[in-house]
């Protein structure tokens, strides 16, 4: 059996993760020939030999020894130039790179293509939970009707302190980037950008269509305030980030990034601290639930050497659905059920509500819950940014095909 001579790009939490289970994998006959860092100079806490560190690019893309590349760099940027000129030398990659990934995907997959050789990155959505091969092989386009979860440790982390421990804000955050879960800019975490990568992965693996990420409705968490967590109290939910893509007929899906009420009969209630879950929903088998470590150096490696081993058996993404003729196409001219808080902000006002089923006025702050399009909540996404405004979801059901 051949062996996997890997060149590493990156020795962060995640590389130093990959490089511990590698060390530890006896059956996966792969060894690390060199690791790429910008900084050589930098301690790291894990110890590899010191040979094996560079600081030049080319000591890998160039190794004619190295027969597969992990790229676990925190430049997305950095990483879409290594990713590219891997691939054009017909050199396999594994990233866990989301933001590169989502950004480029349909070059990407060009690249895979014309070079004939293989992208996989299961490790880039949901860290340990084998997301992205079960989407792209087990789950046909007819009978999937929405992928939706919480795709995001950090801000799952952050929520579950400050609902159910009443830790504040700014120390759970502080918290999640101390355990190593948070991006280097966490603003990526609590305003929904790194569930939105992996939204925009996941949707190409279940349905087969990629949409730009500047195309879908985001909001995060980082206006949350002490009055929507009073509310959702009263109301026995919990306040969730949820991302997810749903199909609204045969013909269209849509998708979108916000948080969400979530009552106990869901599987998400459950889902606390780092966890990831993700509930896929279908005709004839209605939901299944996988649920699992999101985020974290070792949890992460798993999911690399995963990948690392489907190399072994030579499997590449077939992006099947993408040359379907039937798939559904995106669209935000769908309404959805939001609860809107506000002081100052005049959001009744601007929001163009189709209808408003409940208001709530007193002098500290107000909200509004009413039925309204996405196409609408994105033209006003700017106005929604505002210090004073939380948007959350009500959760509605878009098809329910099984009881037709
Ligand atoms: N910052 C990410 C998270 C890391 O918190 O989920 C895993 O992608």
């Amino acid at each position: 059996m051949e062996q996997i001579n890997i060149g590493l790009f990156g020795f962060g939490t995640v590389g130093q993760g990959v490089y511990k289970v590698i060390d530890n994998a006896k059956n996966a006959h792969a060894v690390i020939s060199r690791i790429a860092v910008r900084n050589l100079a930098k301690t790291r806490d894990t110890a590899a030999p010191q040979e094996l560190f560079t600081d030049k690019a080319t000591d890998i893309l160039d190794n004619p020894e190295i027969n597969l590349i992990v790229e676990v760099i925190d430049d997305p940027e950095a990483s879409y130039e290594i990713v590219k000129q891997a691939l054009r030398k017909g050199i396999p990659v594994v990233s866990g790179n989301k933001a590169m990934i989502a950004r480029h995907l349909p070059e990407l997959i060009e690249l895979q293509r014309q070079y004939d050789t293989a992208l996989l990155y299961d490790a880039s959505s949901c860290g340990s939970i084998p997301v992205i091969r079960n989407l792209e092989e087990y789950y046909d386009n007819d009978l999937l009707l929405e992928v939706k979860g919480i795709l995001n440790g950090s801000s799952n982390y952050i929520l579950s302190r400050v609902f159910d421990h009443n830790q504040p804000y700014a120390e759970a955050l502080r918290k999640a980037q101390e355990l190593g879960f948070a991006e280097s800019d966490p603003s990526f975490d609590i305003e929904g950008y790194d569930s939105l990568f992996k939204l925009i992965i996941i949707t190409v693996h279940a349905l087969g269509v990629y949409v730009a990420p500047s195309d879908v409705f985001t909001y995060g968490i980082s206006t949350i305030h002490e009055s929507d967590i009073r509310y959702a109290r009263e109301k026995g939910v919990k306040i969730k980030l949820v991302a997810q893509v749903v199909k609204v007929s045969d013909e269209k899906f849509t998708m979108f990034l916000m948080p969400e009420f979530v009552p106990p009969s869901r599987y998400i209630y459950s889902v606390d601290d780092e966890y990831n879950g993700v509930v896929i929903r279908g005709e004839c088998y209605d939901r299944q639930f996988m649920f699992g470590k999101g985020a974290g150096s070792l949890p992460t490696a798993s999911s690399i050497l995963s990948d690392i081993m489907a190399r072994r058996h030579d499997y590449r993404y077939e992006y099947k659905k993408m040359r379907y003729v039937d798939r559904p196409e995106y669209s935000t001219d769908v309404p959805v059920r939001v609860y809107v808080r506000y002081c100052e902000t005049d959001i009744p006002g601007i929001l163009p509500f189709a209808e408003i089923r409940e208001q709530y006025l007193s002098a500290e702050s107000n909200y509004v819950i009413g039925d309204i399009k996405l196409c609408d909540l994105k033209r006003h996404r700017d106005l929604l940014s505002a210090p004073d405004v939380f948007i959350a979801s009500l959760p509605t059901f878009f098809v329910e095909r099984d009881n037709q």
